[in-house]
């Protein structure tokens, strides 16, 4: 491998999330060279199977032709244009076009504000609740409440309000003080179920009434969490958890805000997992799988009245009466736009949501069917055509099992993530059942070997 074999090459790129001296050190396995629907390949001719969309993104198969035509015809058009105090029309219509394609028509969700990743959708999404409450003359409400385990990127916004202790400890004397829920992963009551954890769980919402009783209810912007937790190993909602947040959240006119970056466009079979578990939030965030993760591209989904809110704040209708002063260079990015629209064509065209209920069946008994395939397992979780391994720990070695499984996985073609001491999996969404059949045949032969 060219590139590999020069060393020094690899040494500029501080890699994100990496354990950089590590990967410098052994980077033949990991480094990938191009894709092609379900399969990245390596300069060395390896053909390795994305059991992961890329990072839960690349959710229509790597290189669509499609998106990549868009992309490439959108660059050549109008490569850059500045959406402040200017606009363009495909940033128009790819938001008109998220509202009508992914959101129930009975939904409240009517505005789309663009961001360039999930951690400034996650930001912005903070930023427009405190403007909002702001707007109506509630500007104590400043509060955030996350939830233990929860992933919202990396802007401080996204970490104060996180849950990932790692992400977390560097920062602290930068982040602001929220507070967070109890997590809802109980693998010692709920091993190895299918779907949602069937009872007990749902009382873990009651804790945000301890919370309001602590701060008083107006004193709280809004309330984060990912309908179903990814990062940290995809942590299943408890059956009535998010319909009891959504109760107290309302009750106490507090905001409600679905992370939805890994959960969105159609991770669950619905346009978002709002309406996969019928909860209907007050904002929500995407991005990922929103532009196939082909351009870098975030959004925050908001209810009417929220936009109206501030909208109407600025006191004047005049060119200089600007009501967010809120955004980035990149926000309706022309490429972006170009690859989301495409992405929405082929979810139409290819009828892709259908695909993910069709499939999720055989991914959830072939995920479950490797239960006995190695005594070291403690937990197998799916829903939608997202799933998760969790291995029993190898006592002061945290996660190195999953890692070592990971290595191994890859060394058989298969490409997984790791997280903690699990496994997380997310198929593409046009995954056949011989695709997911030829994942669960990878795991089952890595799986029995596992130490
Ligand atoms: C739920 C959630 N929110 C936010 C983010 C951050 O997105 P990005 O890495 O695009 O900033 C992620 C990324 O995995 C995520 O899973």
């Amino acid at each position: 491998m060219k590139q590999v074999a020069n060393k020094r090459l690899l040494e500029a790129f501080w890699m994100p999330f990496t354990a950089n001296r590590y990967f410098k050190a052994n980077p033949h396995l990991y480094m990938l060279s191009s894709a092609k629907g379900m399969y990245y390949f390596t300069e060395d001719g390896r053909k390795i199977l994305d059991a992961t969309s890329g990072l839960w993104c690349s959710s229509l198969g790597h290189c669509h032709p499609k998106i990549t035509d868009a992309i490439c015809k959108q660059a050549n058009t109008l490569d850059y244009a500045p959406t402040f105090q200017m606009g363009h029309p495909k940033a128009f219509e790819f938001a008109d076009r998220i509202i009508e394609d992914l959101v129930p028509k009975s939904s409240q969700l009517k505005h789309v504000f663009f961001t360039s990743s999930g951690s400034s959708a996650v930001d912005s999404a903070l930023k427009i609740c405190l403007a909002y409450h702001y707007a109506k003359g509630e500007g104590n409400r400043s509060r955030f409440v996350g939830r233990e385990l929860g992933y919202h990127g990396v802007g401080f916004g996204g970490i104060s309000v996180g849950g990932l202790g790692m992400n977390r400890k560097a920062y602290t004397s930068a982040m602001f003080a929220a507070d967070h829920l109890p997590h809802t992963l109980n693998i010692s009551q709920n091993a190895f179920t299918r779907g949602m954890p069937p009872s007990g769980g749902a009382e873990l919402a009651e804790s945000l009434l301890n919370l309001i009783t602590l701060h008083s209810a107006d004193n709280i912007a809004a309330v984060i969490v990912e309908p179903v937790a990814g990062s940290a190993g995809v942590i299943i909602p408890p059956v009535g958890y998010l319909k009891r947040l959504r109760e107290i959240c309302t009750q106490h006119n507090l905001l409600l805000i679905f992370d939805e970056v890994i959960t969105g466009v159609g991770r669950l079979g619905t346009g978002f997992g709002a309406e996969f578990f019928d909860v209907e939030p007050d904002v929500i965030t995407c991005a990922k799988g929103l532009t196939n993760g082909a351009v870098p591209c975030g959004a925050v989904l908001v209810r009417g009245d929220i936009y109206d809110t501030v909208t109407s704040s600025s006191g004047g209708s005049g060119r200089s009466s600007i009501e967010l002063f809120h955004g980035y260079t990149y926000s309706g990015h022309p490429l972006a736009m170009a690859a989301g629209l495409a992405t929405l064509d082929v979810l139409k065209e290819e009828d892709v949501l259908s695909n993910v209920k069709r499939i999720s069946p055989n991914w959830e008994d072939g995920l479950h069917s490797l239960r006995n395939c190695s005594p070291l397992i403690k937990d197998i979780r799916n829903i939608g055509l997202m799933g998760a391994i969790t291995f029993e720990s190898i006592p002061n070695d945290l996660g190195q099992r999953a890692y070592t499984f990971q290595t191994n996985c890859l060394k058989n073609g298969l490409l997984v993530r790791v997280s903690g001491e699990s496994i997380a999996m997310s198929p593409p969404l046009i995954a056949n059942e011989q695709e997911i059949g030829q994942i669960i045949e990878i795991l089952s032969n890595v799986l029995s070997q596992l130490k």
